[in-house]
């Protein structure tokens, strides 16, 4: 490895012999699809990096203009969207989220690397940290959910995982934090669509995990698309200048969205391209994704003295630096020979299982009907995704091939009991109008048990996929509707891309699992937790709305002033409460929500002390019993509240969260440590604070049960 001065060394010589035109072509992010001849302008010199490339012979191919046939011979980076893995498909990232494991998570972004390294990506555009609290959004499928706590550490997780592969040359490849910021606040949860808050929020709930993925070292910030506040976050001073190099003191490039730039002229933000590029130049955007503002107009604006050439080398800089940390000026091209092996691999398939495994959440098991027994079972599957297999990818796969991907019926065939008997029969399609009450019936009638494969086709969710309905698409209404009627006990198994507003289908089934989209193997692993091989263990990280006027809900809101379950004295009566005539707050599944096959018991809170200095400690703990009959898994969880505050608190946040297994009658102590970090919060002026008072603090399954202890912090 050269050291830091070398690497200072190296660039700034290389910096000193650009031209303009050089230089403004590091800033310039394109594909095959530029308008402009490709190959001669990666020749001269005016494109740095390349954007969604499979090929892995075409990279070498564009590799070697780069640096064989360019002046300076500088090589390109080239960037994928590695979003839940390359060839090798996971499970979507709000499905990894709820396993709430992040070493595991760390294992699939390295897992994830290995096979797109050596295909040539240098740079991933993950990991994607937007909380997202409407369900509404496409992206929510792409999000680690609605808490910023999860999310924080999710971030870092994911942003060790990419940087931290290496191959055998040193290859490897850089993240990129995304997208700054709140983008999944898009109002009315249209993609795109603008971010209105406070910074009080913004600071509190929306900032934290992307500050969490460059506190773990993450190379590269993507700017959103939305503007937030009235600024556009691609030309947002505040965001970029203020937080992200000021506040958060980060040293790595910024990249726009998929011409971002381009866009501040719809937002009626920039008159034009130029202005555009202006802008977000001073703003502090390094690279231009995508978009014709940067190399058609920096050039001139230096020119005409509006951008200052010093702004032009200090990008440079960063996007040499990059390439110099990544070793591309030593390794530019990808052994071809050695693609074909690398990818899809045993080893990679049996994480893709494990990790859809840990990450399906068991919603309902009335009668403890799941897991199945190993005896010969009459099974009618029923319900659109008995035969998916591009749905069971998920919205983010990108160079997975659907013909790899086993389907839920061909996955039975081998994992039912000897002597069972499988009917298959779709019913109806994912989203079309077809349905066929009578086949549904008749294959419901000839089984013991119905297995109801629903849910949503993997293009109704991810960028530009929001939908104003939530509930299951096309008619499979009436599909569970009619599965219900057959009277033969049901479970039901929800492949989604978001939360969906299902009060009647967990009515209409005894249990229900929530395999979300969950990548190459989303059906064997499907088959390990029906028959008990894997007992789940996963929770929600977003809240279940039960319908749409609900959105958002989220556990960690403020009380209001009239709060429905208030306490002590009130003036106003039951009817004039923060609360809704038709429906009640709950969500139909609280964040945190999950179930075992075994049962765990909470008991004996315990607080090391009633009132804590503000710079000291507490230790909070509670025994955690399985009481069931099989070994399993229990994230316990950690919350708070701040009774009385400068500023209005949420009725709960998480605070920390352990995963304990246990066998069946064993117990044992689960312990936190609430630090002063953990009990501050922002005051006016955005500092933290830690005000003496009363709070409250539970440990417990999810976010709406657990034992409750209290404390004071006192001066
Ligand atoms: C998306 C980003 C993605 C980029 C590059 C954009 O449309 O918003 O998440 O990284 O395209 O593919």
């Amino acid at each position: 490895m050269k050291s830091n001065p070398e690497k200072n060394n190296y660039c700034q010589s290389l910096l000193d012999r650009m031209t303009l035109e050089e230089k403004i072509g590091q800033m310039v992010q394109f594909n095959e699809n530029w308008k402009l001849d490709f190959e001669k302008t990666i020749r001269a010199g005016g494109v740095g990096s390349l954007l969604t490339m499979r090929d892995p012979h075409n990279i070498n191919k564009f590799q070697r203009i780069a640096v064989e046939e360019s002046r300076l011979g500088i090589p390109l980076l080239i960037g994928n969207d590695v979003i839940h893995g390359y060839r090798t498909t996971f499970p979507i990232p709000l499905a990894l989220a709820g396993t709430w494991d992040t070493q595991l998570v760390e294992e699939i972004a390295r897992e994830s690397m290995r096979e797109a390294v050596a295909c040539g990506t240098t740079w991933t555009f993950t990991p994607m940290v937007d909380i997202s609290r409407d369900p509404r959004w496409g992206r929510i499928a792409e999000s680690g959910g609605e808490d910023p706590y999860l999310n924080s550490q999710m971030a870092r997780a994911w942003t060790r995982g990419i940087q931290s592969y290496h191959d055998a040359n040193g290859r490897c490849a850089a993240a990129c934090v995304k997208h700054y910021a709140a983008y999944g606040a898009a109002e009315s949860g249209k993609d795109y669509n603008s971010v209105d808050m406070s910074e009080r929020r913004l600071r509190e709930e929306y900032l934290p995990p992307y500050r969490a993925a460059v506190e773990a070292g993450v190379k590269t910030v993507m700017t959103s698309f939305n503007d937030l506040n009235g600024t556009p976050a691609t030309a947002n001073k505040f965001l970029l200048q203020q937080v992200l190099r000021r506040e958060w003191g980060f040293e790595g490039l910024v990249i726009s969205d998929f011409d971002a730039i381009g866009e501040l002229v719809h937002h009626g933000f920039a008159r034009d391209l130029k202005e555009a590029a202006l802008r977000s130049i001073l703003a502090g955007v390094d690279i231009d994704m995508m978009g014709y503002a940067y190399p058609l107009h920096l050039a001139d604006l230096v020119h005409e003295g509006k951008v200052p050439e010093a702004l032009i080398d200090a990008s440079v800089l960063r996007i040499l630096g990059l390439k110099y940390d990544l070793g591309l000026f030593d390794h530019p091209y990808i052994d071809e020979s050695a693609v074909h092996d690398t990818l899809l691999t045993p080893a990679a398939l049996d994480l893709a299982e494990k990790a859809a495994a840990e990450s399906i959440v068991l919603l309902k098991n009335e009668g403890d009907l799941l897991p199945l027994p190993h005896t010969p079972l009459k099974v009618a599957l029923i319900g659109p995704m008995a035969e998916e297999r591009a749905s069971l990818l998920g919205c983010w796969y990108f160079n997975g091939h659907t013909d790899e991907v086993e389907t839920l019926a061909e996955a039975l065939e081998h994992n039912l009991p000897a002597g069972s008997t499988l009917i298959v029969e779709p019913g109806c399609s994912l989203g079309g109008n077809d349905l066929d009450l009578a086949a549904i019936t008749a294959a419901a009638s000839q089984a013991d048990l119905v297995l109801l494969a629903i849910g949503e086709h993997f293009s109704l969710s991810g960028e530009a996929h929001s939908r104003a309905h939530l509930d299951l698409p096309g008619r499979q209404p009436e599909l569970v509707r009619a599965v219900a009627a057959s009277g033969k006990p049901v479970v039901g198994l929800l492949f989604t891309g978001r939360p969906l507003t299902i009060p009647e289908l967990v009515d209409s089934v005894s249990a229900l699992l929530l395999p979300y989209h969950g990548g190459n193997r989303a059906a064997q692993a499907v088959c390990d937790v029906l028959f008990g091989v894997v007992n789940p263990a996963a929770k929600l990280t977003t809240s279940f709305p039960r319908c749409e006027g609900q959105v958002p809900v989220y556990y960690a809101h403020k009380s209001t002033g009239r709060p429905i379950d208030s306490e002590g004295i009130i003036q106003f009566d039951e009817v004039n409460r923060s609360n809704y005539l038709d429906e009640t707050n709950d969500p139909l599944f609280p964040f945190g929500f999950g179930l075992s096959y075994a049962k765990f018991e909470y008991s004996d809170l315990n607080l090391s002390s009633a009132a804590v200095k503000p710079d000291g400690t507490l230790t909070v703990s509670t025994q955690i019993t399985n009481t069931g009959k099989v070994a399993g898994s229990e994230i316990a969880q950690l919350y708070i509240r701040d009774l009385a505050a400068l500023v209005t608190r949420p009725v709960k946040q998480l605070k920390g969260y352990r995963k304990v297994t246990l066998q069946p009658g064993e117990s044992c102590r689960v312990e936190f440590t609430l630090s002063p970090a953990d009990l501050s919060f922002l005051d006016e002026e955005f500092q933290p604070i830690i005000e003496p008072g009363s709070m409250r603090v539970w440990i417990g399954p999810n976010s709406q049960e657990g034992l409750m202890g209290s404390f004071e912090i006192v001066a």
